[in-house]
């Protein structure tokens, strides 16, 4: 019995390629007194992972960290008994050795998916609610815009703004076929491509996941007092030493009296207890779909973390393992 794990090996110049990863097999550890061995079931792949590949992240050659939902395949500990569903973030690996208190159990509710726990159920949904309810702090009968509109964070945004009573729903994304998809299954009221259009009209909020140009288009966009929750720059992680340059406008924040907020999800994991129970009655009901790509295969996570920052992915992109 052998692990497969994944290693990074070469720092990108631009887009990642497959060669600046590499694959390795080591014999399956065995879990020690209080420790369990976790079988990876699903995987994530974040557009964060492409930052941590230039200096001062992650370090060449070895494990890479990430969020995985698994099973307890081999338990040393009475609290965490073969076959208990588990959430930690050792990373791109087939199998983890960890201790108990390094993996928090999941008890999947009935009709929901297992790989919502990585997605909308997960870090990825909380980031849209945190950033829906914390930061923009968005109230019934007002407009959102958010980028990246059909990606992970961004169709969970859309969904949950509906949720909080948003009038208006407006989202850009990368393809007819992704426009298409937010109008016609998301309920998004209307959608656009980035590449050949722009924001045209008023809006009281922007959940930013892109940056550069579309935060630029936001502010001009925003009526005053609106806000801004800055969550992502997906647009510059490509290219992190010639970064576009701040908005020319940005200074019309202070002219329109807007709040820009930039924030990160791990600061607000108070907030997942409320959170689940406010999504997953509405996941069950069907009134919120789990939209997510599943990439089938561990060997196939590489192709999954490059293909997911060219914009293949529709919803969360996830890899399947088992
Ligand atoms: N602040 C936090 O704590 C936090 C937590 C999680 C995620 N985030 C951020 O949230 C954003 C979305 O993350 P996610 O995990 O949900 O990923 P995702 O949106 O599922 O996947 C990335 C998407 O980015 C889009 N994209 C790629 N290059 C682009 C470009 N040059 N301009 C515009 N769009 C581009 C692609 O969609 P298209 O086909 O539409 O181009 C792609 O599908 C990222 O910026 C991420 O860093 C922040």
């Amino acid at each position: 019995m052998s692990l497969t794990a994944v290693r990074h090996v070469r720092r990108p110049q631009g887009p990642p390629r497959t060669e600046d990863f590499e694959f390795v097999t080591h014999p399956m550890p065995s879990p020690g007194e209080g420790q369990v061995l976790v079988e990876a079931v699903y995987l994530s792949v974040d557009p964060y992972m492409r930052q941590l590949m230039d200096l001062g992240g992650w370090e060449l050659g070895h494990g890479l960290e990430g969020r995985t939902v698994g099973r307890v395949i081999e338990s040393r500990t009475p609290e965490l008994p073969t076959g208990t569903v588990v959430f930690h973030r050792h990373g791109w690996s087939t199998h983890a050795v960890l201790n108990a208190t390094d993996v928090r159990r999941i008890e999947p509710a009935e009709g929901v998916p297992l790989s919502a726990y990585i997605g909308i159920l997960g870090g990825t949904g909380l980031t849209a609610y945190v950033g829906l309810t914390r930061i923009a702090k968005l109230r019934a009968g007002e407009s959102l815009y958010v980028s990246a509109a059909a990606g992970g964070v961004g169709s969970a945004v859309g969904q949950i703004a509906r949720l909080l009573g948003a009038e208006r729903v407006v989202g850009s994304t990368g393809s007819a076929a992704k426009v298409k998809h937010l109008i016609e299954n998301l309920g998004f009221d209307t959608a656009f491509d980035y590449h050949t259009e722009t924001l045209t009209e008023p809006i009281d909020v922007y959940f930013d996941n892109v940056g550069g140009d579309q935060l630029a288009q936001a502010i001009d966009r925003l009526r005053d007092r609106g806000r801004i929750a800055w969550c992502g720059a997906v647009g510059q992680y490509n290219s992190p030493d010639d970064p576009p340059a701040a908005p020319h406008n940005l200074f019309d924040v202070v002219g329109k009296s807007l709040r820009l907020e930039g924030f990160l999800v791990r600061d607000h994991l108070d907030a997942r207890v409320e959170f689940e129970r406010f999504l997953t009655p509405k996941i069950q009901s069907g009134q919120v779909v789990v939209d997510e790509t599943v990439v089938d295969g561990f060997d196939n996570i590489v192709n999954a973390f490059t293909a997911m920052l060219r914009g293949e992915n529709t919803g969360k992109m996830v890899v399947h393992n088992h």
